[in-house]
């Protein structure tokens, strides 16, 4: 009796120890899902975490138009003419200047066609980037985003804002 009582004791303790293992190893260990890759591989983390250069640098237009805007060529080689000028990553910019072709740099961000999303209206009401894209200046690639309408809803009940906007926005 006493011997197939330990005996189940010691099996529930492993099972309890290997869901244990494996719960830590899924939660800290599996690769976290990588975006796209990019024609170039630009870091965020090297650019807005290590070097600090704010997002409206490259992105000026989040608080005053839809579009966010995406740096050209031109602004990266305003730096780039003399920090790492022979990279090879740094000469293919070079080679999209000379071609006069923007960077074509892959949308991680996808919303349905049909809504319209205005980055102006929740940046001058202080809503941070992060609460949206995370840590961005974390990243050295940002990962794929399939927005969904919950996760917009969610917001607004929160935060009060517009629940009928779905009135507005879709159309
Ligand atoms: C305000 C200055 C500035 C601008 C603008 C800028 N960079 Fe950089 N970039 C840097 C600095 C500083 C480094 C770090 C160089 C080093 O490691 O010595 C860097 C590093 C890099 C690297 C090296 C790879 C790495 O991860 O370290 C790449 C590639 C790069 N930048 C691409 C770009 C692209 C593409 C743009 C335009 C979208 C851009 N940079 C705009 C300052 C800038
Ligand atoms: C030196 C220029 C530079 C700075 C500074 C910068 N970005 Fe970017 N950003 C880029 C470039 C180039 C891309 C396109 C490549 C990519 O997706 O990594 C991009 C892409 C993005 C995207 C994804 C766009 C899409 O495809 O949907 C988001 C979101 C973004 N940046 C947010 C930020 C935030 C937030 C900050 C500040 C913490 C910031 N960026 C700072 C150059 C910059
Ligand atoms: C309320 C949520 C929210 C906030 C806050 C927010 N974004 Fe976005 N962002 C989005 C959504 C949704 C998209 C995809 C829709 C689109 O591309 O218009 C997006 C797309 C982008 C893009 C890609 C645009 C393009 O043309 O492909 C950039 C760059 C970007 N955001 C930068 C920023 C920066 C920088 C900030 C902070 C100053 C910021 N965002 C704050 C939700 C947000
Ligand atoms: C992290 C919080 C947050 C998320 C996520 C968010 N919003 Fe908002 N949104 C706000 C806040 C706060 C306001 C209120 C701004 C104001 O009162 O002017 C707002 C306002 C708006 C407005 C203007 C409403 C009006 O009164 O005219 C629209 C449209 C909108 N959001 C659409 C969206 C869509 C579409 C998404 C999802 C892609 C989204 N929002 C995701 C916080 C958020």
């Amino acid at each position: 009796m006493a011997s197939s009582a330990n005996r189940l004791a010691l099996v529930a303790f492993a099972a309890i120890a290997a869901s244990l293992g494996a719960f830590f190893y899924f939660f800290y260990l599996w690769p976290q899902p990588k975006g796209p890759e990019q024609p170039i591989p630009f870091s965020h983390n090297v650019h807005s975490g290590i070097k600090q250069i704010q997002c409206q640098y490259c992105h000026p237009y989040v608080a005053y138009s839809n579009f966010p805007g995406m740096p050209p060529v031109e602004k990266c080689l305003h730096c780039h003419n003399y920090i790492i000028a022979n990279h090879p990553w740094i000469r293919k910019e070079h080679d999209y200047a000379r071609q006069g072709v923007s960077t074509p740099w892959v949308k991680v961000n996808v919303i349905a066609e049909h809504v319209f999303f205005n980055h102006q209206r929740h940046v001058n009401r202080e809503v941070a980037c992060e609460e949206c894209h995370g840590e961005v200046q974390a990243s050295q690639r940002l990962p794929q985003k399939l927005w969904r309408m919950g996760e917009c809803i969610t917001c607004h009940q929160q935060r009060n804002a517009a629940l009928d906007c779905w009135l507005t926005c879709h159309n």
